[in-house]
């Protein structure tokens, strides 16, 4: 059991932890003993942020879009710049968009699947050398990202393109995994509903209705989040590759 699931010493990088889940697993990983890279578009949210987790450990800020192309191949010189490791790259960052059908248009699919599928997919791509050369056949470099129980199951809201990309993200993991074996292990967590940004609007409409509905009846809190990326980042997690784990209390068990 010693240091199985020990994270000390690593260094990650955790894609929007300016807000919600992302700034939980941050905030964890630092408690944790890794060291921390953020990246969010706001520069001053960054900063905000990273001097505010420096108190705590190590956490370090690189702004970046990750919406392009561009801002994902910056964002990985500049962290090629900074590092010659990455054990650990988080993507979290992520959008969504309600719309009923006959509005879902094209800026909706635009703006989702440009951040949640191709920037995923971009910014893991131009890692992918600094993530191989991190890793071991008995310790590889960790990739996590964040699906959604809404890729899981069809959803009772009407998003369309968000729940799309999260199914996406979930067949993106198993390939890239495929790829990336075995220097590099490549997971996803599909959470439930979360306390953050993205949420806060359907929270205050009807967490009693959500909670109600769900199997273990609460919202998904920053341990549940923390505890899952530390067991795939750490010793524990070494032999799991291309699995989606639900942290949904329950919720994936659910028809739509
Ligand atoms: N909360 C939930 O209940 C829940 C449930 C299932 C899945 N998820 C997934 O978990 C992840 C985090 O969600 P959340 O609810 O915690 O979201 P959130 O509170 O809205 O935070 C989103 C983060 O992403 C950053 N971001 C947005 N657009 C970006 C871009 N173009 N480039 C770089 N960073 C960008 C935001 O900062 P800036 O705006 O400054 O860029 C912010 O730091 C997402 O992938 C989401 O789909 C969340």
């Amino acid at each position: 059991m010693k240091d199985l699931f020990s994270v000390d010493g690593k260094v990650a990088l955790v894609t929007g932890a300016t807000s919600g889940i992302g700034h939980m697993i941050a905030a964890g990983l630092v408690d944790a003993g890794v060291k921390v890279y953020i990246a969010s578009r706001k520069a001053e949210d960054c900063a905000e942020v990273a001097a505010a987790l420096s108190m705590r450990g190590e956490c370090l800020a690189i702004p970046a879009d990750l919406s392009t192309e561009a801002g994902c191949a910056g964002l990985a010189r500049a962290l090629a710049d900074n590092e010659e490791t990455l054990h650990l790259l988080v993507n979290n960052a992520g959008a969504t968009w309600g719309a009923p059908l006959e509005a879902h248009d094209e800026k909706a699919w635009e703006r989702v699947l440009s951040l949640n599928v191709k920037g995923v997919f971009h910014l893991t791509r131009f890692l992918a050398p600094l993530l191989t050369a991190s890793g071991t056949a008995d310790d590889p470099s960790r990739v996590i990202n964040l699906g959604s129980v809404d890729g899981l199951r069809v959803p009772q809201a009407e998003n369309y393109a968000y729940a799309t990309s999260k199914a996406a993200v979930h067949h993106l993991t198993r390939q890239l995994a495929r790829t990336l074996a075995p220097l590099v292990t490549v997971n996803a967590l599909a959470p439930g509903p979360f306390e953050s940004r993205m949420m806060a609007a359907s929270l205050r409409a009807m967490s009693d209705q959500i909670i109600a509905k769900s199997p273990l009846r609460r919202l998904g809190r920053d341990d549940d989040v923390v505890g899952t990326t530390v067991f795939l980042a750490s010793r524990a997690g070494s032999y799991l590759t291309g699995a989606v784990i639900p942290v949904d209390g329950g919720i994936s068990t659910l028809l739509g």
